[in-house]
């Protein structure tokens, strides 16, 4: 994993956009990036696509990155981490991003299904400043047990569905163990929530194994497959070595 931790707290969504395509040399770029994002489950066929934003349902953004996979345990965990990688990715190259859960595609590729979008391009925001107020919930609620506060920190960053943080961590000894909850107050029906909050824990995953690495924790990772719509579910078991 790229040490991103420097961008955890100025990453954000952007959603105006200047219509302003990227030269050659820039796209190659991204595309080159996009091919070494690591995956959580390598076994789980994955491909991404670009293409122009206004050739799909997306309201804004200059570009989409529309994200492909396999159905199989594990794959929206799996997307939500790479595509975690390819957000943090693009704020570090002054681009702006925005995960686009409302626009959906008819379309899937060769036998793999359409996940969710990002869209992305040059925008208005200035993206190379900490971000002064960032709604998030706060530690306490978000993790039970001891830990490094830095790592705790770090995690609650993650941005999420409706910000809704659906992520839920517990420590004990040299275990975090990650759950997805989802009994929030909310207009979104439930089999949407399980989707869309599996796709944000991933990303949490994602910002932990950043914080981890940054702060020097060695550590190995279990994918959970539990088939239940639990209110609260363990998803994934970290051992700390
Ligand atoms: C899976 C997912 C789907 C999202 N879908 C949308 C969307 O359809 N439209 C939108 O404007 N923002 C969308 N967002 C962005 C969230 O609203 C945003 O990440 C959250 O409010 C936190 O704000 P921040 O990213 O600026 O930190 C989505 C985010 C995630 C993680």
């Amino acid at each position: 994993m790229v040490d991103y931790s420097n961008l955890l707290n100025k990453r954000r969504s952007s959603r105006h956009y200047l219509d302003e395509s990227f030269s050659n040399q820039k796209m190659e770029m991204i595309k080159d990036q996009l091919a070494k994002l690591k995956p959580l489950d390598p076994k789980i066929t994955t491909r991404f696509v670009i293409t122009d934003r206004d050739k799909t349902k997306a309201k804004f953004g200059r570009y989409s990155l529309l994200a492909y996979s396999e159905v199989k345990p594990g794959y929206l965990l799996n997307i939500g981490y790479m595509l975690e990688q390819f957000d943090l990715l693009m704020n570090a190259n002054d681009i702006g991003t925005c995960w686009y859960g409302l626009a959906k595609e008819d379309n899937n590729l060769e036998g793999l299904s359409f996940v969710i979008m990002i869209v992305f391009g040059k925008t208005e925001e200035n993206l190379n400043q900490d971000r002064t107020r960032i709604n998030r919930k706060s530690k306490d609620l978000i993790w039970q047990g001891d830990f490094d506060a830095r790592v705790k920190e770090m995690v609650c960053l993650a941005p999420s569905a409706v910000n809704s943080q659906p992520w839920r961590f517990i420590s004990e000894k040299n275990t975090i163990n990650v759950y997805r909850q989802i009994n929030y107050r909310t207009f979104i029906p439930i089999s949407k929530r399980l989707y869309f909050n599996t796709i944000d824990v991933g990303i949490s995953l994602c910002f932990l194994e950043i914080a981890l690495t940054k702060l020097g924790y060695n550590f190995t990772r279990r994918l959970i497959h539990g088939e239940s719509d639990d209110e609260k579910e363990r998803l994934v078991e970290y051992a700390i070595l």
